[in-house]
């Protein structure tokens, strides 16, 4: 029996969190535990799931290999593994070749199932006296880093997950993306589109609905782009028709998505939000920008007109429906007339949630090397502006909540006041309420009370399985 200890250090998006927990499952099916507290010096082994997306992803990963280092040196023993988004950037593991040499394993988002073996192999190096020393540390690496993506890769089906929560679950639904945003480097880390097949969805989240779970959030880059062949009758399945297949699953009670492309949001996906009573009335729906000059260089493929056209419509069919997007802030070449237009779209458009970023070139994309990059003080200070529209927005969509009653899927006790639950209404606001613990995982009614720019307060009303 395998008795090391491991602790997984995530950073990203849910793509990230749902791969972390396949690494977790994997590693439990192995006999492996995942350590208990916060820190590592209490850990075997260390594993880092990274990003590339925006830049201070880079520097905190770099700087968590800083202090993983000196837990090294003081322990020859402890093992550093890192994966992710970042392992596909070849700059990034030549850095790692050569000034990290005490990493032991190396892996990239297309060998995740292989990694248990290679921790295996990698120990098996180390026992047997076969490896190295660099600069005093000893090594035994073990890397695999696949990057060529071929229309013929396989996906891996049947890996064990080991879900954060017991009542709702990540499921991915597709891998890669075809888009090439300008901006953006996850089609050249993760790859070109590949779909799952239908059956393979639908046959995890009946198993996973027998297992207890209530919702599920479908996962990929783009959704909206979903084309999964059917094993069956070798059809092709598009979104919409996957949304109708899973509505049908017993047991589960809510669907949700992300990420939607809004370039590919069909009429029939719209109408299923009307017609399937599992789908949760939310969408995340990125824009990314307000101007359709600033669009067309970010090769996004819709204008201003198109994209409010597609909200309008959204709201018409399903009204009510929570709206969140992710806006860039000083894209190269961005006019202060641009980035009003992306403020105006936002007070327009009155989103119920948004993340906004600042614009971070990243190596290789071609928005990196545009003439008119945007200085630092201007972008803070347009973010800083945006920011307050935004909130604004929330604020409003939020205060048109009290009042209600809502059903909430109950995540569990909040984290700063004892008695304290909270949950998510099926418009993913978060709602903090007074309760007992036992009903974390079930679905209770809510009515609001207070709201605030991020929350709301509610009290129970009714408990119900
Ligand atoms: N700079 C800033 N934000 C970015 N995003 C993607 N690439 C960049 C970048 N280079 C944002 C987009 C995307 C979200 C996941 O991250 O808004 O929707
Ligand atoms: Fe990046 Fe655009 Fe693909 Fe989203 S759709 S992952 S922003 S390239």
């Amino acid at each position: 029996m395998n008795s090391r200890s491991y602790k997984i250090i995530t950073f990203g998006c849910q793509m990230n969190e749902h791969d972390s927990e396949v690494i977790s499952g994997m590693l439990t099916q192995r006999g492996y535990t995942e350590a208990a507290g916060e820190d590592m010096r209490n850990t075997d082994i260390v594993i880092i799931n990274t990003c590339s997306i925006r830049e201070n992803a880079d520097k905190r990963f770099f700087g968590t290999l800083g202090q993983l280092k000196k837990i090294k040196l003081a322990n020859p023993n402890f093992t550093v593994c890192v994966c992710g988004c970042m392992m596909q950037q070849e700059h990034i593991t030549k850095k790692l070749r050569q000034s990290y040499p005490w990493v032991d394993v190396i892996f990239g988002t297309h060998n995740i199932h292989e990694f248990p073996d290679m921790l295996e192999e990698m120990f098996q190096r180390r026992s047997t006296g076969e490896d190295w020393t660099v600069n005093q540390i000893r090594s035994s690496r073990e890397f695999r880093v696949d990057r060529v993506y071929r229309d013929s890769d396989r996906i891996v089906e049947g890996l064990p997950a080991k879900r954060l929560f017991g009542h709702k679950s990540f499921v991915n639904i597709m891998y890669g993306c075809n888009n090439f945003c300008t901006y953006c480097i996850v089609p050249y880390t993760r790859g070109r589109e590949k779909s799952r097949r239908p059956e393979d969805i639908i046959a995890e989240v009946k198993a996973l609905a027998a297992d207890g779970v209530k919702e599920v959030t479908l996962l990929g880059q783009n959704v909206n782009s979903y084309r999964g062949v059917s094993a069956d009758s070798g059809n092709e399945w598009d979104f919409a028709d996957l949304i109708y297949a899973l509505n049908e699953v017993e047991g589960l009670e809510r669907i949700r998505f992300m990420t939607s492309h809004p370039k590919d949001l069909s009429d029939k996906l719209i109408a299923a939000f009307a017609e399937c009573d599992k789908l949760c009335n939310y969408i995340h729906l990125p824009v990314q920008a307000g101007s359709s000059s600033v669009l067309r260089r970010m090769n996004r493929k819709y204008t201003r007109e198109q994209y409010l056209e597609l909200v309008r419509k959204l709201r018409e069919a399903v009204p009510g429906i929570a709206i969140s997007t992710d806006i860039i802030v000083g894209f190269p070449g961005e006019t202060e007339e641009d980035f009003c237009e992306t403020l105006s779209l936002a007070e327009e458009i009155q989103y119920d949630s948004a993340f906004t970023f600042l614009y971070s070139p990243r190596r290789g994309t071609p928005a990196a090397d545009y003439e008119n990059q945007i200085p630092e003080d201007v972008k803070h200070e347009r973010f800083n502006r945006l920011v307050e529209v935004m909130n604004r927005g929330s604020k409003a969509r939020n205060a048109a909540f009290v009042g209600r009653v809502c059903r909430v899927l109950v995540d569990g006790p909040d984290k700063k006041s004892s008695g304290i639950l909270n949950g998510r209404t099926e418009e993913f606001k978060l709602v903090d309420f007074e309760g007992p613990e036992e009903l974390i995982g079930s679905m209770v009614d809510v009515e609001i009370t207070a709201s605030n720019t991020f929350s709301l307060q509610g009290r129970i009303v009714s408990e119900q399985e």
